[in-house]
């Protein structure tokens, strides 16, 4: 998709940026309704914080209880209009301090003041109260309470009981505006429910938010409005709208790996049609769009005249059939160089992320949502296999996949557990997870390494340079490396068919580290192997059949069988596809650096791959190799839409 709203109406409740909000959204085809949201408030109008400034200067006050970092930032700058900052700290200093939480305590440190009370975790007010009974009874104390946003009538009250003399002292930044026409009118409609009226609600601040449902509340409309964004399209300009979004019950459907009021309009418009379209989709059938994960989709294939995967553009590119563009997906897609993959992987480990299918089925969805691309590759590892043949396995951070019992001899090989490959059933339970949630006309990959590949690991423990354990072994002791090999042939086509049969529409085998091989290797010690693997795997789905780093290897992976060649991007594509010969498809093959350039650059090295394939049927576009953790994400979605863009017939 393009970057184009095409004439969809975006609200936006910007105020002070609201011209330049409008013109962002009308260069990006849409038509903007700017409804402002709240109103800046000058620091002096803060008359309650400016009285609790003099009572501090003068002594009055006992204890300070900071609710909130804002605040207790605000609260300072505003007594610092009529008193000298430094008499104010000084003055500070003479006062208990009580700080709910860190946040409140960054902003005194930044003042060089710190909190004299500690409140124990989780910091609540409850926290509180308990500490100041025990060590600072408040009977008869003048007691200062910061609020910022809203107060709290019950901590307050307690506080009073116990005999304290409080003062509120609110402090505010943001009002909502003189004039709330525009911003009611927005309100209207987006609860007519008009898909004409309001498509889509773009926040850019916590506190737009805030006074969107303040409004509401206050004309009764409250629970409709909330009602009404089921079928609207909301983006959020970072994770503190966000937070805002999901905590007034609704659900924030894109938020931009940038936090830039800019490249939120942009991937909005990029993204939005296809995410409108989707949650649309998904309130017509009926899933409650208010809180909703991405695997709670429920699409009715055939009833929206969507075709189905047999008709989908990258499953007629794996027939090599002509298809209207070309199919594009990315290695990698789902991983660190985006923030939503990263705040995930927070949570949990690499390998617990692998065996929870509903999260791995989320990331999974989240880069179709994200690029826009034709496949989806279920979010798994191809070395997940070495744990039911008895390794230990351990994604090390900063350093990658390491095996802390590799095998060395003929006796470990010996070993290695007769395999079940139900221990692998989470990823078939994410790959049917996926599969329902998906859009019916875009492919879901499963995949596996490839027996070398997953051999090396086995025998060098972790990466290697010049894999000189693996091709000792093999070299030197034929019938072991042939043990090993037919092991791992057995339990990877057991694999690979038990994710068809849960709904994988086409299967990749990652051979990485097999261009480390001269051909007559290859043809010798792995070649026999694959070609077995590859024969022994259900012929309903096609099979990518991927190497780097030698494309000598390229006619003899092409004997060892699949219907699709990967390509890494050191082969020159037009030659290697006249080597292959026409009745294989052939995937591939952008440098996946060119991804640190430009838009512009970009797009031309697209144009040069999608040159050499020059039209015919059969080419799937794809990086050479996966991304990289650090790439900018909106250039792979950028990729995305210029191979789409340019490929178009
Ligand atoms: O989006 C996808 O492509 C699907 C998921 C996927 C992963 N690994 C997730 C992953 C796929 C298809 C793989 C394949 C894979 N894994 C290969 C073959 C592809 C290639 O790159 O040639 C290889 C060699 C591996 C082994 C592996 N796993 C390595 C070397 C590493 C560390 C590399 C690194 O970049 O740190 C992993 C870890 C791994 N696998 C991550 C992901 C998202 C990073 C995990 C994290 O820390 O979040």
């Amino acid at each position: 998709m393009p970057i184009d709203f095409k004439g969809l109406r975006v609200v936006s409740f910007e105020s002070r940026q609201a011209a330049e909000m409008a013109e962002l959204i009308k260069a990006a085809g849409g038509k903007p309704v700017i409804a402002p949201s709240m109103r800046e408030i000058p620091l002096e109008d803060n008359s309650e914080a400016l009285t609790f400034a003099k009572l501090v200067v003068a002594g009055w006050i006992d204890l300070l209880i900071l609710m909130t970092g804002v605040g207790t930032r605000l609260l300072i700058k505003t007594a610092s209009t009529q008193h000298s900052i430094r008499e104010f700290i000084d003055a500070l200093k003479s006062v208990n301090i009580a700080a709910l939480g860190p946040k409140p305590v960054t902003a005194l440190r930044e003042m060089g003041l710190g909190p004299t009370i500690l409140v124990p975790k989780p910091y609540t007010w409850t926290d509180l109260l308990g500490i100041l009974d025990e060590k600072y009874p408040v009977s008869k104390k003048r007691v200062a309470v910061q609020e910022y946003g809203q107060s709290n009538p019950e901590m307050i009250k307690a506080l009073e009981e116990r005999g304290a003399q409080v003062l509120a002292v609110p402090v505010y930044q943001w009002a909502l505006p003189e004039d709330l026409e525009p911003l009611r009118g927005a309100m209207q409609d987006i609860i007519s429910g008009d898909a004409r009226r309001a498509d889509f609600a773009l926040f850019t601040s916590a506190t737009q938010v805030r006074h969107l449902f303040q409004v509401a509340k206050m004309d009764g409309i409250e629970t409709k409005l909330r009602q009404a964004f089921k079928k609207v399209c909301i983006g959020s300009v970072g994770p503190i709208a966000s937070r805002a979004i999901t905590e007034q019950g609704l659900t924030v459907d894109y938020e931009p790996d940038t936090p830039k009021m800019a490249h939120l309009v942009r991937e909005m418009a990029r993204r939005g049609g296809d995410l409108l379209y989707k949650k649309r989709t998904a309130f017509a059938n009926r899933v409650d769009t208010n809180k909703w994960r991405r695997i709670d989709m429920v699409w009715q294939p055939g009833v929206q005249g969507q075709p189905t995967i047999k008709d989908s553009v990258f499953m007629k590119a794996c027939r090599r059939e002509r298809t209207p563009y070309t199919p594009v997906w990315i290695m990698r897609q789902a991983g660190r160089y985006q923030r939503e993959y990263l705040r995930i992987r927070k949570r949990v480990t690499m390998l617990e992320l692998c065996k929870t299918a509903e999260v791995a089925a989320e990331v999974t969805l989240m880069a179709v949502d994200r690029l826009g691309v034709d496949a989806a590759i279920i979010f798994a590892d191809i070395l997940l296999v070495t744990e039911p043949m008895g390794l230990n396995l351990e994604f090390v951070k900063g350093e990658g996949p390491v095996i802390h019992n590799p095998i060395r001899r003929c006796e470990d090989v010996d070993r290695l557990n007769d395999p079940d490959v139900n221990e692998l059933s989470y990823v078939f339970d994410a790959i049917k997870i996926t599969r329902r949630a998906l859009r019916p006309d875009i492919a879901l990959i499963g995949f596996a390494g490839a027996p070398f590949t997953i051999a090396s690991y086995m025998i060098e423990g972790g990466k290697s340079r010049d894999y000189a354990k693996t091709k000792t072994m093999m070299y030197r002791d034929k019938a072991t490396w042939n043990a090993l090999m037919e092991r791992l042939t057995k339990i990877l086509s057991e694999y690979l068919n038990g994710q068809i049969a849960a709904g994988a529409d086409a299967v990749q085998l990652f051979d990485s580290w097999v261009g480390s091989l001269s051909p007559d290797d290859y043809r010798q010690y792995v070649m026999p192997h694959v070609k077995r693997l590859i024969e022994g795997i259900d012929k309903s789905a096609p099979v990518i059949n991927f190497s780097t780093g030698n494309p000598a290897l390229l006619p003899l992976m092409k004997e060892a069988g699949g219907d699709v060649i990967g390509l890494d991007w050191r082969a020159d594509l037009a030659e290697a596809w006249s080597i292959l010969g026409d009745d294989v498809a052939v995937m591939g093959n952008m440098d996946p650096i060119v991804l640190y350039t430009s838009p512009e650059e970009i797009r031309a090295q697209a144009q040069a791959i999608l040159d050499k394939a020059g039209g015919r049927p059969g080419h799937i576009f794809n990086l050479g190799h996966g991304v990289l953790p650090d790439m900018p994400p909106e250039h792979v979605a950028e990729l995305v839409d210029a191979v789409h863009e340019l490929s178009a017939r």
